[in-house]
């Protein structure tokens, strides 16, 4: 299997800083879907620059994060305590210390989820809270994309092969990116198998900040676009 290339900085920062859906769409998501508790440990898994650290402590968490990219590490530090490693690995962190963790636009660059959800709920307590913010399945489906009907502007969705798993190699600045795609089941049933029992999941169409550059954008407001899901841990000890 082909390993995730470290991510390039620059092209992240940019995206993040160019693109007001980040704090306003997928931030505010995090914070909903985590309800992060006061003086609770977290674990930041792919915290990238530090944006999602940022959240949970304002909310008055303490975080952790971990990442790939040593560069986006070296942002991320000025939030939070950080470590360098290659998820799904969590084999640096002792059993059950953790009150919770949580992965931003992560899940769809993890080839191995599975191990992921396995060794989240190794580290997380039980009763601790998995919390993960994605993209939208029905988004990330290669080929999938808006259809618009020229006769008076209706946008519907194009779905592509939703159901065939895969991964797509896609620009991401100076590398390419690996990104994931799997149906929701597939997500939802292998995160059971680990142990994480479904608490809930929000989907959410494409928000004000986006519709206001573009009207097609405008149009999906009730098209998936993220997902936000949350758990407990209830594997037995
Ligand atoms: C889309 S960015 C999201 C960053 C951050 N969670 C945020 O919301 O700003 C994906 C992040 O996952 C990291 N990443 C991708 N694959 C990884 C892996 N196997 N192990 C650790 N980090 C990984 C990248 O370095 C990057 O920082």
């Amino acid at each position: 299997m082909a390993e995730q290339p470290d991510w390039d900085p620059e092209w992240w920062s940019a995206e993040i800083t160019n693109d007001p859906a980040y704090r306003e769409e997928v931030l505010p998501l995090l914070l909903r879907v985590l309800s992060p508790i006061e003086g609770h440990r977290y674990l930041d898994m792919g915290c990238g620059e530090g944006q999602g650290m940022r959240a949970v402590r304002e909310a008055g968490g303490t975080v952790v994060g971990c990442d790939l990219s040593l560069e986006l590490l070296g942002q991320a530090l000025a939030s939070a305590p950080v470590v360098r490693a290659r998820l799904p690995s969590l084999g640096w962190l002792a059993t059950g210390r953790l009150d919770g963790a949580y992965a931003v636009l992560v899940l769809e660059h993890i080839a191995d989820i599975e191990a992921l959800f396995d060794q989240a709920a190794r580290v997380v307590r039980a009763g601790g809270v998995l919390a993960v913010v994605a993209n939208h399945p029905a988004f990330t489906a290669p080929g999938a994309g808006p259809l618009v009907d020229p006769a008076d502007g209706e946008v519907s969705w194009r779905w592509g092969p939703y159901l065939q798993e895969g991964m797509s190699v896609e620009p991401g600045g100076r590398v390419n990116i690996h990104v994931y795609h799997r149906p929701l089941g597939r997500i939802l049933t292998s995160a059971a198998r680990a142990g994480w029992s479904l608490v809930g999941l929000e989907e959410v169409g494409v928000g004000a900040a986006a519709a206001e550059r573009d009207p097609v954008l405008g149009r999906q407001a009730n098209i998936p676009r993220l997902v936000g899901i949350w758990w407990e841990n209830r594997r037995p000890s």
